[in-house]
């Protein structure tokens, strides 16, 4: 596909873009305590540039201190910000890109420890996902807040930015005040459309003032709340033409607030490629101004199916951007198999941001967020490295090294290189995981890194070939507990089920319920397999505040799997399983097939051999102790860089 329409030169009012591909803003914590930019911020932006898209939207950036939403958000409230922030346009111009500032105020939505003060809101309702207790603001204070927009856009152009963007989307404070679920106002703020609309209007018309006729306002909006008592996009297309009217120039479309079900402002890989376009596509027909399509759009192909149609005059590219920089510059020459896909995860990006209170990263691609170490060591003299395990560490170790010059082998005891990622892709919707290791085999290819399978590595073979150092990326087995009756014919590991080496036949009985129980569930859902999952916890491993938690039990309930928690299995006989919960022994028949999935022990017998051997070596991934991808991504790739 010729990609005519993504790469067209573009106009937002005296902007010009060399195509039509914008990086939507992405909260990354990189920026330092004190709210300033930081060289790591600056060096990822820059990196993004240089891949070669026509608009880069800042992350968040607090007009006001009370503002702030993230800890490290950068700050762009006072003058003394501008030398900072000016590092930013500098060094996206030197690589040909243009940059709008993110002018964000939180509201309600921030996190305890971000601020000194109670959190600001229309109403004094609280957060239904931060919980934590606001303050109603007063009529001054609006204005003040109204007029920090205006400052802090007049911040953004004097310290070169190409265009700002007004943050009205995902449920922050001008989205509280639009929304009548979070403003229950009952003066000139709230009550009725246009009343709960004026705190935006005011704010699109004081930035206006403030940067002069010819200066970009973008502005973000989220065209529907999608919860019950929010706007919905009826409301939305109303607002759209007044949001022009006040000197916005351009409409950036996206969708949904922290409370909207299955997070889809951040959709998972449960949500559907270009989900959002049609809403995009009923603003536009409604305004003169443009529109940016954005919301699970990673592929350049999809992107430009949707200009052509009409959905959009640009589109977003969110997360593909901290997964592959150079994606656009590979889809130009038409090397689609060599980009890196974003799996729409979310672990390192907005859930580490989110819920693990650290910085962002992508879990396949551990450079980002790394980019201001600059390139890695080359070796002087090449060392033959053994690389144990083809999984995700070993991968990741294997093509690491071999960029530093290392001389590396990567030895698989399967006669297939992937790992637990084989069987972790199988269950639905989680293609994305067997699109990195195919990614990654044919990296490993290209770079000319042998990866042998059918080899499994002993001490024998170590004696024999005596290599000089060796990654141990062995990852882990399952483990089976003593439960009477787990040696059964019919009793199967859930990675052989996905792996459909065995006969599926239901009903079945799925023994745990993490993320390995839960997606073999799902899978056996699929298939048409009624399953009842027992869980040993008072309450499902698997919880439904992440995206992905949600659509999966989603998926369980309507596809009429049961899940009991609380249940410890205490035997399995040929046709039933029992279990005792609360002191009661219950027996679950008939039962034609049992899955267990009760977790997986690490395989480092080889860690001692290596020791005893006294051959140099680092552990990766599930060998340490067994986690997830991004552990064995990022693990791999810092023993590349140090082997
Ligand atoms: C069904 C399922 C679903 C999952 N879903 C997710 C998910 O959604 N998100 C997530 O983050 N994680 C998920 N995981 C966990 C994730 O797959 C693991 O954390 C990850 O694969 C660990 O990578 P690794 O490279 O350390 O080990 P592995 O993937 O286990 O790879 C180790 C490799 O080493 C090989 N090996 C072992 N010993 C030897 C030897 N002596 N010689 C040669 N080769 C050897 C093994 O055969 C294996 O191929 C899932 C796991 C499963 C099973
Ligand atoms: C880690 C992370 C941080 C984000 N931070 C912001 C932000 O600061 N401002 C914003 O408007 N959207 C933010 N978003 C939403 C993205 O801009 C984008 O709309 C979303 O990821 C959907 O697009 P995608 O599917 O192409 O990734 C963030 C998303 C992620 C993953
Ligand atoms: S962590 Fe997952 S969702 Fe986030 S950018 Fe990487 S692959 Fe995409």
């Amino acid at each position: 596909m010729a990609l005519e329409t993504l790469f067209s030169k573009f106009q937002i009012n005296s902007m010009e873009l060399k195509n039509r591909a914008v990086m939507p803003a992405i909260g990354t914590g990189y920026g330092n305590k004190d709210s300033t930019v930081s060289d790591r911020l600056i060096a990822y932006l820059a990196r993004r540039a240089r891949g070669g898209t026509g608009l880069i939207i800042t992350e968040i950036c607090a007009v006001d201190p009370r503002g702030r939403g993230f800890k490290a958000e950068v700050g762009i409230w006072d003058d003394s910000f501008i030398p900072g922030l000016s590092g930013i346009s500098d060094a996206v111009h030197r690589e040909g890109g243009k940059v709008a500032a993110q002018l964000h105020h939180a509201g309600r939505e921030t996190f305890k420890e971000v601020l000194d003060a109670l959190p600001e809101a229309p109403s004094a309702i609280p957060s239904v996902i931060l919980n934590q207790p606001c303050e109603e603001m007063s009529i001054d204070r609006i204005h003040a807040v109204v007029n920090a927009y205006g400052s802090a856009a007049l911040r953004a152009k004097k310290a070169g930015f190409d265009a700002v963007e007004i943050h009205g989307a995902h449920g922050y404070l001008i989205t509280q005040f639009l929304s009548p679920f979070s403003n229950h106002r009952s003066d000139e703020y709230g009550g009725t459309d246009e009343k709960r609309a004026r705190f935006a209007i005011e704010i699109a018309e004081a930035v206006r003032r403030s940067v002069g006729p010819d200066y970009p306002v973008l502005m973000r909006v989220s065209a529907d709340e999608l919860i019950r008592g929010g706007y919905d996009l009826e409301f939305m297309k109303w607002l759209a033409p007044n949001l022009e009217a006040a000197g916005v120039d351009a409409l950036h479309v996206s969708v949904g607030v922290y409370s909207t079900p299955g997070n889809l402002s951040i959709p998972s890989m449960d949500t559907e490629e270009g989900f959002n376009l049609f809403r995009a596509r009923a603003i536009k027909e409604l305004v003169s101004i443009p529109v940016i399509g954005v919301g699970r759009i990673h592929d350049p192909r999809l992107a430009e199916e949707a200009l052509q149609r009409g959905d959009a005059d640009l589109i977003s590219f969110g997360r593909q951007h901290l997964t592959d920089p150079d994606f656009l510059l590979k889809a130009r020459k038409g090397d689609y198999d060599d980009i890196r896909w974003c799996m729409a995860c979310n672990q390192g990006c907005i859930e580490r941001l989110s819920y693990e209170m650290k910085s962002a990263t992508c879990s396949l691609n551990p450079e980002c967020g790394q980019e201001y170490r600059g390139e890695p060591q080359k070796v002087l003299s090449p060392k033959r490295v053994w690389i144990i395990g083809a999984g995700p560490a070993g991968l990741s170790a294997a093509l690491t090294a071999k960029k530093r010059g290392v001389d590396v082998e990567v030895l698989e005891r399967e006669q297939e290189a992937g790992g637990q990622l084989i069987s972790a892709s199988k269950p639905p919707h989680k293609e994305g995981l067997s699109v990195w290791y195919r990614w990654a085999l044919r990296q490993a290819k290209k770079a000319g890194i042998p990866v042998k399978c059918g080899i499994t590595v002993t001490r024998e073979l170590l004696e024999k070939e005596k290599p000089d150092a060796v990654v141990l990326a062995a990852g882990a087995l399952p483990v089976v507990p003593k439960i009477s009756g787990i040696d059964g014919t019919h009793v199967y590991d859930a990675r052989d089920v996905l792996l459909e080496k065995v006969p599926f036949s239901g009903p079945a009985v799925v023994l745990g319920g993490g993320y390995v129980g839960m997606e073999t569930m799902d899978f056996l859902l699929e298939k048409g397999i009624g399953v009842t999952l027992l869980e040993m916890q008072d309450f499902p491993p698997v919880g439904k505040h992440t995206a992905h938690g949600y659509w999966l039990h989603r998926r369980i309930r309507k596809g009429g799997g049961t899940i009991v928690t609380g249940a410890k299995v205490t035997e399995i006989h040929r046709s039933s399983v029992s279990f005792i919960k609360d002191g009661i022994v219950t027996e679950l028949s008939p039962v034609n097939m049992v899955v267990t999935a009760l977790g997986v022990c690490p395989e480092h017998q080889l860690a001692d051999v290596l020791t005893s051997m006294a051959i140099p070596f680092l552990s990766a991934g599930d060998v340490i102790s067994p986690r997830r991808i991004i552990e064995a991504i990022h693990e791999g790739h810092r023993a590349g860089l140090e082997i």
